[in-house]
């Protein structure tokens, strides 16, 4: 949790904040703050984190934002929309862990979030 002083209004908000780690195909872990409502493909993009390119930005349509997420936190995330499925058949390797981090977004109950990069997105 951090506190910023908005520049127009002059006061405080808090700004929540959850926990994420990526851990690259070669093991390199990476744990971030970010923002609750952003995404974790955001989060990733935000703070430099290898091998999510997120080449579509969020639309859905490249899978390059791929992960795998942990098996403990795999029924916390949201469900897959329609075209996620899609998409992520046409990703490198996908597992029934597979999701598109652009669509897992972050709040207080990711707070802990680990997820795995696969190999070909280094
Ligand atoms: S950023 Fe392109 S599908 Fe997620």
């Amino acid at each position: 949790m951090f506190s910023h002083t908005c520049p127009i209004f002059l006061h405080n908000y808090i700004t929540i904040m959850a926990k994420i780690t990526y851990v690259t195909h070669d093991n390199q872990i990476h744990t971030v703050e970010v923002q609750n409502g952003l995404t974790v493909m955001e989060g990733a993009v935000q703070n430099d984190i290898p091998g999510i390119d997120a080449d579509c930005g969020g639309g859905m349509a490249c899978a390059t934002c791929h992960v795998y997420v942990k098996d403990d936190w795999f029924d916390k995330i949201t469900p897959k929309e329609d075209g996620e499925e899609d998409m992520l058949d046409m990703a490198f390797e996908p597992k029934k862990n597979s999701r598109l981090s652009c669509q897992i977004i972050i709040s207080d109950d990711l707070d802990g979030l680990t997820v795995n990069i696969p190999s070909k997105q280094s």
